[in-house]
């Protein structure tokens, strides 16, 4: 046996092993992010809208006594951003940054 051979054989083998399940502990969160929802985000719109809208309106968009039906109105974004912005009568303004507010806006626009 050529003993330069060897060594190099040794390096490729150790740098297999700790490499190949490197790559997979590294690449498998970005798989997994991409198939099975709900996403982080999906999940922290879902958290925006139980902890400042759910008391009033309803934990699904039916309304309470407190907040009227959101679910099912068809409402534009834009309308929903511009009174989650300003308030109303009954209801308070939110200082939400963006992209939260949009996609709040978009969350509360599909309830069924
Ligand atoms: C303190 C209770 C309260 C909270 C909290 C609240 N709302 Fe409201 N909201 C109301 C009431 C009541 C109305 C009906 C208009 C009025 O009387 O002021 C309303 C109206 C609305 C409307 C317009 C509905 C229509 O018929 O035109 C939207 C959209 C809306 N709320 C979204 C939200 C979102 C999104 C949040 C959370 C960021 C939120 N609201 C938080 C009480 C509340």
């Amino acid at each position: 046996m050529n003993p330069t051979i060897n060594k190099k054989r040794i390096i490729f083998t150790i740098a297999g092993v700790i490499l190949l399940p490197l790559l997979v502990f590294l690449l498998f969160p970005m798989i997994k992010k991409n198939t099975g929802p709900p996403t982080d985000q999906q999940e922290r719109i879902q958290s925006l809208y139980q902890q400042n809208c759910a008391g009033c309106h309803g934990a699904e968009g039916l309304g309470t006594v407190r907040g009227v039906r959101l679910a099912g109105r068809n409402f534009h974004p834009d309308y929903i951003k511009s009174t989650i912005r300003q308030g109303s009568t009954r209801m308070p303004k939110f200082n939400i940054p963006e992209p939260y507010l949009t996609d709040l806006a978009v969350y509360v626009g599909r309830l069924q």
